[in-house]
């Protein structure tokens, strides 16, 4: 990345970007099990919602299957980040599987929150999209007490047992922004409801999020590198359009980007989702450059240094291993 004296045209730089802790970590389990012992390492649901991440890893070996209930008896199966629930460990018990478990220690937080207000008897109200793998993970860590609430229209109708005993989690890679709107809303039917011990909305989606409102209005377009099922992905073109951007687009590789976007531009925003290798973005920067945006600026929100360790059970083996 250079800085030279160009156009006018700039391209604004968003730091943090790309790659969180748990995608790296999950990307590398991966890697390492397809090392260690061999393919084919099955990997239930993708590992992480990239596009480009899958295809690089299924050339690799890796079998990308939806239910346990695919892979062979005995065979060795990852869960993704996005986390399983319960009788997903099950099944694959009784198909004797082995399994690693990739899931990102900041979604296992949001389980371990849920089972101990389940435990508790609460009524957890929980903020997120219906359908997404965090959410189905979640929730059956505790059907019975979990409500999803997808978005303040769902608000007005949810029934709980005892209004002076609930409790709002959420899914990890929301907007911050309009989940404060729905705990707001839920908060005015229950103002009793307490909140999670602790942020659930995981750092890397906050540190997105914030770097492109600190660029969002300053820029004529804001291109966000990520994959369309990918949520903090989708959610950091919905932020850079509420803070200002004039046009925002999601975009998988540099191939996606239709120069009729950049027609009149003078500043471009470039970020990607927690889930997109860098290899990615650099392609959309050599991309821009072509077309005149070849000054880059960076805006720096925050340095994150998080790293998690690998699963235990993929540590032992490699361990080992030798
Ligand atoms: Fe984990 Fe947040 Fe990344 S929950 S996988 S650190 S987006």
């Amino acid at each position: 990345i250079h800085e030279t004296q160009g156009t006018g045209k700039k391209v604004l730089l968003a730091n943090p970007r790309g790659y969180c802790a748990g995608v790296d970590r999950a990307v590398i389990t991966v890697e390492k099990a397809l090392e260690l012992y061999g393919a084919p390492v099955y990997v239930r649901k993708q590992i992480v919602h990239n596009v480009h991440v899958v295809r690089t890893l299924e050339q690799r070996g890796a079998i990308f299957v939806e239910e346990t209930e695919e892979v062979p008896e005995g065979a060795i199966v990852v869960f993704s980040a996005h986390g399983v629930a319960p009788v997903v460990h099950e099944e694959a018990k009784t198909r004797n599987l082995k399994t690693i478990d990739a899931t990102c220690p900041l979604v296992t937080k949001v389980h371990m929150e849920a089972r101990r207000f389940a435990k508790d008897d609460y009524d957890i109200l929980l903020i997120g999209h219906e359908g997404h793998e965090e959410v189905i993970g979640t929730s059956g860590e505790a059907p019975e007490h979990i409500h999803l609430i997808d978005g303040p229209d769902d608000v007005a109708n949810v029934q709980v047992r005892d209004p002076e005993k609930v409790v709002w989690l959420s899914q990890t890679t929301l907007s911050v922004d309009e989940t404060m709107r729905t705990v707001d809303a839920l908060r005015e039917r229950f103002p009793g409801m307490i909140a999670p011990p602790s942020d659930d909305i995981c750092y890397a989606t906050q540190n997105r999020q914030l770097a492109v409102k600190r660029f969002a209005a300053d820029c004529d377009l804001v291109l966000v590198v990520g994959s369309r099922n990918s949520s903090n992905s989708v959610r950091l073109v919905e932020v850079a359009l509420e803070s200002g951007a004039g046009a925002s687009y999601l975009i998988d590789y540099p191939e996606d980007i239709d120069l009729a976007w950049l027609e009149g531009a003078e500043t471009v925003g470039v970020t990607s989702g927690a889930s997109v290798p860098d290899d990615l973005v650099r392609g959309v920067l050599d991309l821009l450059a072509v077309n005149g945006f070849d000054t880059v600026e960076f805006v720096t929100e925050a340095e994150e240094r998080l790293t998690f360790s690998l699963p235990q059970e993929l540590r032992r083996d490699l361990r080992a291993a030798g």
